[in-house]
């Protein structure tokens, strides 16, 4: 399996004739950490995603993979490093007529020289991964949803990806589907160290899952930046949204107009409080992702840039040795 690799995004914008979807998106997703990107519906979420693997090209800006600017390359460096996305698309955008098996198959044999036996080798290791062993020969149509997006995630790992894009994979899944599925991603990215960038409209998913959060508001990246950052914020939109509220900035329809703000404001609502963070899921075996080690020492790099709810969120996270290692809180706890 591939490492994960670092993707930097910069001024970055896209518009479709005269409508402008986003501008001026700038943030880096650090090497092999999982990323959750948010935001209301039609903000540009899966534009974002398909400008990420050169399906639409943004008008400005640059997103750099391995020294590589994908806006500007030529054809056939984007060729090459289009290979290293593996991407699962919202429906798992699987071949009707074709099993499982040759859907998994397919970008092998599409993608690469390899000869069946060892293709058959692949196909039946990620298809383990997942929890899929034994229905290699059905239909996508006689398995249930969730298995689908089993089945479509194997198909996004077998090329090795260093860079995993998942367009909502949790939705249409029950909550209990939706908790193995983010537990199997975690599993997955402590496998792989790949880069993992996620969509999700899922709440608990945002709060549970990621190293790092986006939320795309008002065609702009309104913040992006470690999980303890984000989950304690109080800013109006990243509250909003990471507590699934009613009351804030965000309409139905993207935005309330000043008269719904001001009407809700007169109401003198008590103010929110930014419930405690959940803790964040672990992998199954116990370990750490090796993502989690090279992420604590940027974040702690990172400390003095932080509110200090966020920095007491991450002193909170850490166990006795890290905060041996860091020199947190060494003396607070000296008795005399
Ligand atoms: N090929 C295209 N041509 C013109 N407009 C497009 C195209 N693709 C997307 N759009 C527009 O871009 C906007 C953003 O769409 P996008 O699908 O990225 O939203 P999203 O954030 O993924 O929403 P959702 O959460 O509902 O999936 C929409 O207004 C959509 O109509
Ligand atoms: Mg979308």
């Amino acid at each position: 399996m591939g490492t994960g690799v670092e993707v930097k995004v910069e001024g970055l914008s896209k518009s479709f004739g005269r409508a402008n979807i986003w501008s001026d998106l700038t943030f880096t997703m650090p090497a092999g950490e999982i990323n959750v990107l948010l935001g209301p519906s039609g903000t540009g979420k899966s534009v974002f995603l398909k400008c990420l693997i050169g399906l639409l090209k943004p008008e400005h800006g640059s997103i750099v993979i391995h020294d590589t600017d994908l806006v500007r390359t030529n054809a056939d460096r984007l060729y090459e490093i289009r290979k290293l996305f593996g991407v699962l698309f919202q429906d798992g955008a699987l071949f009707g007529s074709m099993n499982l098996f040759d859907n998994i198959a397919f970008p092998l044999r599409e993608h690469t020289k390899k000869g069946e036996p060892e293709i058959r080798d692949i196909v039946m290791e990620k298809m383990d991964m997942v929890g899929l062993t034994g229905d290699e020969m059905k239909l996508p149509g006689e398995i249930s949803g969730g298995m689908r997006k089993r089945a479509g995630l194997a198909r996004a790992l077998v090329l090795d990806p260093e860079i995993v894009l998942f367009d909502e994979p949790d939705s249409g899944l029950d909550p209990v589907r939706t908790a193995y599925l983010n537990q199997l991603i975690v599993d997955l990215n402590q496998k792989t160290d790949s880069t993992f960038l996620i969509v999700t409209h899922d709440i608990n998913t945002a709060q549970t899952l990621p190293d790092n959060i986006g939320i795309m508001y008002h065609k702009h990246l309104a913040m992006f930046g470690p999980r303890e950052l984000l989950l304690t914020s109080e800013d109006p939109v990243v509250a909003q949204f990471l507590n699934g509220r009613k009351e804030g900035p965000i309409g139905m329809s993207e935005e309330k107009d000043a008269d719904e703000q001001a009407a809700e404001q007169a109401g003198n609502k008590p103010a929110f409080e930014v419930p405690p963070m959940k803790p964040q899921i672990m992998p199954t075996d116990g370990g750490k992702r090796a993502a989690q080690g090279r992420r604590l020492d940027r974040v702690m790099g990172m400390m003095h840039e932080l509110p200090p709810k966020a920095q007491q969120a991450i002193t909170d996270s850490l166990s006795a040795d890290e905060r041996h290692r860091y020199g947190v809180g060494v003396g607070s706890h000296r008795r005399h």
